[in-house]
Parts: C-alpha cells; sequence; structure tokens
C-alpha cells in the first residue's frame, strides 16, 4: 500500500513494496490532484443546489433545467404499440414496444446500427438520412403489418434541447464529440420528419424525449419509489419530477403550481464557469480539445467518453514531461487523442492478477509498450483515482436533487455504460452519497441508485403513451397542435 498521501482513498490490496521512490512520489501527486474528500463533495453538492435552482428561475444558467412536458409517473396499466427511436452516442437503436395488458410488462423486438463516426461530424441531411434509413430498414424487415400511422413514435434525443412542446425541441449545443452543423438552434423535429417524409414512411412523431426522462419513466413503471432517473455513460445526466409552482421560468404559462413536470436538468454542464469543480490540468486539455470547449464541464470529468482519455493523458504527461514511465520506449500509438476508451482503465481495475499480468498483456498488445511491473502499480493507482473520482463526483448530482427536493429516501434508476460495466462505479458512487448526505452508519442506505428499465426505448414508448393519455383527459399543456394527436385516439 502506499502510505503517503494526506486524503488517500482506500486502494486495491497489493504490495507497492517494488515500487521506487520517484514513482511512489508521483502517485501521492496524483492522489492529492484527483481525490475527492467528503467536505469538497458536500461544498460541490451546495452549490448544484444553487445551479439548479438558478435554471429553473430563468434561462441561460450553467445549467439548463429544460421542462420536457412529461407531466407525471405511468401506473403501471399503459398498453398500447409505439415505435421508439434511440440515438445513443454509439449506436442507433429502433424499436417496436408493446405495453402489454399485465401491470408494468411489456414485449420488444429491436434493431441496433452502428452510428458511423464520420455521422458525428457531418452534416444535418446526413444525420437525418441515416437515421431514416435505418428505421425504414427496420419497418421492412420486423414490421409485420398493420397501418403505421396508428403506432405513436417516441424519439429518444439525449442532447440538450429545449420544449416548448412535446413534440419539438431546438437543440442547444451538441455534446459527447458530436459536432453536426445545421442542427444547433434548430428545431431538431422537422429535420427529422422531413427525412421521413421524403420515404414516404407514414409515421409522426408523439414525443421526443432525454433519455434521462426516459430512465425516470420507465423505472417508475415498475418501481412507485423511483424518482429520478439518471444517465452514467457516454455522456452524464439526471432527470427529476418538479412541481410547475417552483419552475418560475414557466410562471407566464398560468400552470397549476401543483401539477407535475419533468425536467430533463442537463447537468452535464453544472459549475460550467468553474467555481468550485477541482479541475485538473488534464481536465483542461480535455476541454480546449474538444468540439465544444467551456462547454460540459462536470461531464467531462465523469463520463465514459473522457475517462480513457484522462488516463492516456496522465500517462503521457508522465512520460514526456516527467520522464518516469516507459522511459526508452516508443509511445507513438499512445499519442493519438481518444485512442484509449473507457474500457482501458476499467480493465486494469478489473486485472484479477496482483502481478498485473493481464494489463501487462494489453499494454503490449494494445499500444507497443512493455511495462514493469511497477508502471504497472502506478497505472493500476491512476486508473482507480480517476474511476473512483468520476463515481464521487457523480453523486453530487444524485445529493443535489434529493437536497434541493428534500427527498429524503428514494430509488434513483440508472443506465449507462459506465453505471452498468465500470468496476466498482455503483459502490463508490453510494459511498460517496453516504458521505455527502450524512446518514447513519449501519443502516440501509435511505436513497439508492438501482438499475434501471431500458429507458431509452420503453421510456420513450411510455411517455409517449402518457402524452395520449393526458391530452384525452383535457391536459393540453405543452400540446402545439393536439389534433396532431387524434389519429392515435380513437
Ligand atoms: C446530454 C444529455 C444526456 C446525457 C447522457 C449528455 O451529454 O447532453 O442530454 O442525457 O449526455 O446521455
Amino acid at each position: 500500500m502506499v502510505g503517503l498521501g494526506p486524503k488517500r482513498q482506500p486502494s486495491r490490496k497489493g504490495s507497492m513494496a517494488d515500487v521506487p521512490k520517484n514513482l511512489l512520489q508521483e502517485i501521492e501527486n496524483l492522489e492529492n490532484l484527483f481525490t475527492v474528500d467528503a467536505a469538497k463533495l458536500k461544498q460541490i453538492t451546495d452549490h448544484f443546489v444553487g445551479e439548479l435552482t438558478a435554471g429553473l428561475e430563468k434561462d441561460g444558467q450553467n445549467i439548463p433545467m429544460n421542462p420536457t412536458w412529461v407531466m407525471g409517473f405511468p401506473d403501471g396499466d399503459e398498453q398500447g404499440t409505439f415505435l421508439a427511436l434511440d440515438m445513443g452516442g454509439t449506436n442507433l437503436r429502433v424499436c417496436e414496444i408493446t405495453l402489454t395488458e399485465e401491470k408494468g410488462e411489456f414485449d420488444i423486438i429491436q434493431s441496433k446500427y452502428r452510428m458511423p463516426e464520420e455521422l458525428k461530424t457531418g452534416t444535418a441531411e446526413e444525420l437525418w438520412e441515416y437515421i431514416a434509413d435505418c428505421l425504414q430498414q427496420f419497418i421492412e424487415y420486423h414490421h409485420e403489418e398493420g397501418d403505421l400511422t396508428a403506432l405513436p413514435l417516441g424519439f429518444t434525443f439525449s442532447y440538450p434541447a429545449t420544449q416548448d412542446y412535446i413534440d419539438h425541441g431546438i437543440l442547444q449545443r451538441w455534446t459527447k464529440g458530436f459536432d453536426i452543423s445545421g442542427v444547433e438552434g434548430e428545431d431538431v423535429v422537422p429535420q427529422f420528419q422531413a427525412a421521413l417524409d421524403a420515404r414516404k414512411l407514414p409515421i409522426k412523431l408523439a414525443a421526443l424525449i432525454n433519455d434521462t426522462t426516459g430512465t425516470m419513466i420507465a423505472s417508475a413503471y415498475t418501481d412507485q419509489s423511483m424518482k429520478i432517473g439518471c444517465i452514467f455513460g457516454t455522456g452524464c445526466n439526471a432527470a427529476y419530477m418538479e412541481n410547475c409552482g417552483s419552475i418560475p421560468k414557466l410562471k407566464h404559462m398560468n400552470l397549476p403550481d401543483d401539477m407535475p413536470m419533468a425536467i430533463n436538468c442537463e447537468y452535464g454542464a453544472f459549475d460550467n464557469d468553474h467555481k468550485v469543480l477541482p479541475i485538473t490540468k488534464y481536465d483542461t486539455i480535455i476541454d480546449e480539445n474538444s468540439p465544444r470547449p467551456g462547454q460540459q464541464a462536470f461531464e467531462k470529468m465523469i463520463a465514459g467518453l473522457y475517462l480513457g482519455e484522462i488516463f492516456r493523458l496522465v500517462v503521457v504527461d508522465l512520460h514526456e514531461n516527467k520522464n518516469i514511465l516507459f522511459e526508452g520506449q516508443d509511445i507513438s500509438k499512445l499519442r493519438k487523442p481518444y485512442t484509449l476508451d473507457a474500457s482501458f482503465p476499467a480493465f486494469i481495475e478489473e486485472d484479477p492478477f496482483e502481478n498485473l499480468q493481464e494489463t501487462h498483456d494489453m499494454f503490449r498488445e494494445k499500444l507497443g509498450i512493455n511495462a514493469t511491473k511497477p508502471e504497472l502499480e502506478l497505472c493500476r493507482r491512476l486508473a482507480e483515482l480517476i474511476g473512483t473520482r468520476a463515481a464521487r463526483l457523480s453523486a453530487c448530482g444524485v445529493a443535489a436533487i434529493c437536497k434541493k427536493k428534500n427527498i429524503e429516501s428514494c430509488h434513483v434508476g440508472a443506465d449507462g455504460s459506465v453505471f452498468t460495466k465500470y468496476p466498482h462505479f455503483k459502490a463508490r458512487g453510494a459511498q460517496a452519497l453516504r458521505e455527502i448526505l450524512d446518514w447513519p452508519k449501519g443502516k440501509k442506505d435511505p436513497v439508492s441508485i438501482l438499475p434501471s428499465e431500458d429507458g431509452s426505448g420503453v421510456g420513450a414508448a411510455l411517455i409517449a403513451a402518457l402524452t395520449l393519455k393526458r391530452i384525452k383527459a383535457g391536459n393540453t399543456a405543452g400540446v402545439r397542435d393536439p389534433s396532431k394527436f387524434d389519429i392515435w385516439l380513437k
């Protein structure tokens, strides 16, 4: 064990007796840089509460706090067949979902299409054409029979969008490394709908949703204690249910104070003005080299897209500027930005062997680097520090929503590759929540973050169903043209 830093975190066991002094010293530096102690977590959370509140007050704040026009939780009795489209960071998924008669149950047929890398920096036309092609393919292969117009489509578009209506969304800015021209500042729905119309696909969008809102609603379909939906994946964000009376920026709409409204926080943008986050020089490089510098400060420290890159930047720095890692070796493969994704540090943390044989092999095979045991020890500690920082900072967002809403106990539905796959992420996040919210030791955690149902598929279908249900019941708030929904209400 390294016994150096004052703010040391529990580390994987393993002797560091063979680690030379200069590497031990560097490990201590890294520990100081990446460790976020309980006091700092609390300070961040308090600042977070302020930013959540500010976002509800007016536009243009760090955290957008976007009203979504999802106005209530499901009761488990929703029914019908829906199409769902999920545009994620890596894949595009098309689903046909039937919410069945059995409470909280559903059937799903789905196909996944890889989003070509070049699409992410292409044009709006290319994006919508690709999506329409996939949808068309899915329909041709999988949709059995029946009138397609009868199937309301829920589109999970997981980027910050201003929604004046449920079937509308002006993209505020691309996140997660996307940089497609011609979409920011525009309503994505007519662009998407035009591509469908051009293919004579008689499908109409009923609801544009965010993956976090979908996650919250899908989780609540089977568990009524679910109050928050989170994504810890390529990006990070959360949604929760607010009362319209606590959303000053919607005051002009005269909605009843106690009417529920799901808020897509878009809190990846927390602390964009760098007031509290413990930003390192590596985080600064990530930001400066990203397509949208100055945006998504919080997300860039914790989301899956960036974890491998943070690791890479540190390792290259230690080799190049400090001459203490991989001396005399050719690290050219490591020089390319984003060469390593989050699975790289995740794999290191998962190496079950104390001599780090598997990590050694991975460095050799993937990067052509022959690492010594002490170098591997440093890399393991670094992976652990980066993964722990991500999990602990992530907990601040959840804690802030709980504090803001005075939620003393609830379930939080979570999804995303980091949550489901990154080693120890769940346990580290839970530990941080305990520290922030000062729960008594030895009792069951009152707030627990649990794996959720498929929010981007089932959640999208449920939101379409909930929208139809409330229009039928006469609540047309945030519905631009209720007559558009008539085809589905018959
Ligand atoms: C997006 C959010 C999304 C999150 C998780 C962020 O980059 O801005 O809309 O919920 O990623 O996918």
